[in-house]
Order: structure tokens, then C-alpha cells, then sequence
């Protein structure tokens, strides 16, 4: 097939746009990649939270809500996220003696999160746990104890961890290891698949009520 200038103008403007696509992706750090999984983790845990609080003073929870909420939590947060930090970041902390206590707290609540996500699917696959009072009392409880741990552990790793892996790993690799995690993030959820991800949690939200963000204004 043989182009005319227009024609070729616009395969050329589509290459461009194709490497301006590809750079603006390969731009995204390690830190910047793995604080906007906190991101999803957070809204996440705001669903978790108002699911608690409607168990907690007897208004309807939507009966999949919760377990719609762990699913999520468990493929991209426990399964992805944490395996990078496992993989990638904790091993170089603790080859470079750094941080180390940290790393093992950190590491200690992986395990102990996926042990609590696997306490609140089974609570809440259980046919007619709404109606039950005390299965709704150790649900809310270990929501609870999920959100209270999950809580200060993204935030010490987004103001202390991730900070300090920039400065313990070169540059060069540093940026490469952006790379490695945007293409493991690609090969498990597709292209989109960050997106993808975020809309499920933002479904949640909407399902439970606290989607629209103009609510938590203060009046007045
Ligand atoms: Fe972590
Ligand atoms: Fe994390």
C-alpha cells in the first residue's frame, strides 16, 4: 500500500504518539508505582470501614460487598503489591542493613493481613451471617483489625521505606525496576489493568455510599 504525504504524516504522528505513550508509562518510579497501589489499598479500607460501621449500628450491608471487598484486597494488594516488596525491595534493605527491624515488622504483617482477608471471606461466605449477631461481631472485629493494621503499615512504608530504597538503590537500576514492576503489573491485570482495578474499588464505594467525594466536606 503506498501512502500519500497525509497518509504518511499520520503513521508518523501515531509512532510518536506510540513513544510518547510508552515513555510517559515507563516514567512511573518504583515509589510513585507502589504508593498508588496504597491508593487502592486505602479506598479499599474506607469500603472495609463503612462496612464496619453499618454492621456496628444494624444498617443493611449489601451481602457480597465485603467479599467483594477482599477480592480485590487479596489479588492486587496481597498477590502483586506485597510480592513486590517482598521480592524487590525487602531483600536489598536487609542486604544493605538497613532498616531491617522494619523490613520484619512489615514482612510479619504481610502474612498476618493475608491470615485476616482469609478470617473475613470465610465470616462473610457463610450463608446468613447478616442475620447472625455474634458472626456480625467477629466480622466487624476482624475488618477492624485488618483496617487497624493496614493503616499505619502503608503509611510507614510510603514516608519511611520507599523514601529510602530510592537512595539505596542506583539510579539506573532504580528506574529499570519501574520498568520490571509496570510489565509484571501488565502481564497480570492487562495493559489497563491499574485502571481496572481502581474502578472495582470505585464500584464498591458507589455499592456502599461513600463514592461521592463532596459529602466529606465540612459544612459551614
Ligand atoms: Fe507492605
Ligand atoms: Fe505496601
Amino acid at each position: 500500500m503506498i501512502l500519500g504525504i497525509p497518509g504518511v504524516l499520520a503513521a508518523q504522528q501515531r509512532v510518536d504518539d506510540g513513544q510518547k505513550k510508552k515513555e510517559e508509562e515507563e516514567e512511573v518510579s518504583p515509589a510513585e508505582d507502589l504508593m498508588r497501589e496504597h491508593g487502592v489499598l486505602k479506598r479499599a479500607l474506607l469500603v472495609y470501614s463503612e462496612c464496619a460501621n453499618r454492621l456496628e449500628s444494624g444498617k443493611e450491608v449489601p451481602p457480597t460487598t465485603v467479599t467483594a471487598t477482599a477480592n480485590p484486597i487479596r489479588k492486587f494488594i496481597e498477590e502483586y503489591h506485597e510480592k513486590l516488596e517482598e521480592e524487590y525491595l525487602f531483600p536489598r534493605f536487609r542486604k544493605a542493613g538497613k532498616l531491617v527491624d522494619l523490613v520484619g515488622v512489615l514482612e510479619a504483617q504481610h502474612k498476618a493481613g493475608r491470615r485476616v482477608t482469609e478470617q473475613i471471606l470465610t465470616t462473610a461466605k457463610a450463608s446468613g451471617f447478616l442475620r447472625d449477631e455474634p458472626a456480625k461481631k467477629k466480622l466487624t472485629a476482624q475488618i477492624r483489625a485488618f483496617i487497624r493494621m493496614y493503616e499505619p503499615h502503608e503509611a510507614r512504608e510510603d514516608t519511611v521505606l520507599f523514601p529510602a530504597f530510592r537512595e539505596i538503590v542506583p539510579k539506573n537500576e532504580y528506574d529499570s525496576l519501574g520498568e520490571d514492576f509496570e510489565k509484571r503489573e501488565h502481564r497480570l491485570f492487562g495493559e489497563e489493568g491499574f485502571h481496572k482495578i481502581v474502578e472495582e474499588v470505585a464500584g464498591l464505594e458507589k455499592t456502599i455510599g461513600i463514592y461521592d467525594l463532596g459529602q466529606f466536606t465540612p459544612r459551614g
